[in-house]
């Protein structure tokens, strides 16, 4: 498998520590109750043969399973993380491939939904992403993603970033995260650009928010860690930046906020009913 620097560096991420985003997102519901996971699966509910793009430790596939689907499929690049997936008993059947999204090994028209949470807006040459799930979807198949779309302006997060990034900015070349992914693929606009080309109907899209609140220990805790920019910074980086932000967080009242994710809905045009 040819990759990357941006793979490589995710693929060495996700073997290291397995199962890390999915832990940090399941303690962060949305305002509603739901898990971003729950979000998402209804969003393909009744489709039995789905895959998932960049699946990692399987907590999509899982809940999928749960709710009915039958055939599940899924492709990342970590295969600490596939190893995770394949131990989950509602998975033992499921087909979990180590390999790129850009290049399925999925014959065409094979499922009839494909998806993907917090990936697809890491994935280089996302074109080929979006190609591959349309060659793969059956005709009026669903697509549906969710992508990350930043951070709630105010909040702990905002907070966060504000005093990381100018650590982040000032490493050295060598040292920096690589260019991750398409910025196209976390915004509306950018998805429809991308998804209406291949064959794909109009989008909808809605906003959720994974809600962060918390003591500033717990917010350091639970989610300033999972930033991959923090994997480039040594120790004594990390020690100041968390006494920098615990220090700020404790001078302003508790103030929420968290992380903001898009999700996209569309379906593959079915070119025999829509002439
Ligand atoms: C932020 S994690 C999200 C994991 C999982 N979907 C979740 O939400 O719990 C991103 C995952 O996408 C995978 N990934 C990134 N680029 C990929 C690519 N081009 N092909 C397959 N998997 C990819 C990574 O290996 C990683 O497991």
């Amino acid at each position: 498998m040819t990759m990357d620097a941006s793979e490589d560096f995710l693929r060495t991420y996700h073997d290291r520590i397995p199962g890390s985003m999915a832990r940090g997102t399941l303690a962060h519901p949305t305002s509603d109750g739901r898990t971003s996971y729950e979000f998402l699966a209804g969003h393909v509910a009744g489709a039995s043969r789905v895959l998932d793009l960049g699946c990692a430790d399987g907590t999509l596939l899982a809940l999928l399973a749960r709710n009915g689907a039958t055939r599940l499929a899924g492709v990342d690049l970590s295969e600490s993380e596939l190893a995770l997936a394949r131990e989950r008993p509602e998975l033992l059947d499921a087909d979990l491939r180590l390999g790129r999204a850009q290049q399925l090994p999925f014959t065409d028209d094979s499922f009839h939904a494909v998806v993907s949470h917090m990936a697809l807006m890491l994935m280089s040459d996302v074109e080929q992403v979006i190609a591959e799930a349309a060659r793969v979807l059956e005709p009026g198949g669903r697509f549906a993603v969710a992508v990350g779309a930043g951070v709630v302006p105010g909040g702990w997060l905002d907070l966060f970033l504000s005093l990381a990034r100018p650590v982040f900015t000032a490493l050295p070349p060598d040292r920096r995260l690589p260019r991750m992914g398409d910025r196209r693929a976390r915004s509306r606009e950018g998805l429809i650009e991308l998804l209406t080309p291949v064959g794909f109907d109009t989008v909808s899209f809605e906003e959720i928010t994974l809600e962060l609140d918390g003591t500033p220990e717990q917010m350091w805790e639970a989610a300033v860690p999972s930033y991959y920019d923090m994997a480039m910074l040594d120790d004594e980086q990390v020690t100041r930046l968390r006494e920098q932000f615990i220090a700020e967080a404790s001078a302003v009242p508790r103030i929420g906020g968290g992380s903001r994710i898009l999700v996209a809905t569309t379906r593959l045009r079915n070119p025999e009913t829509t002439g």
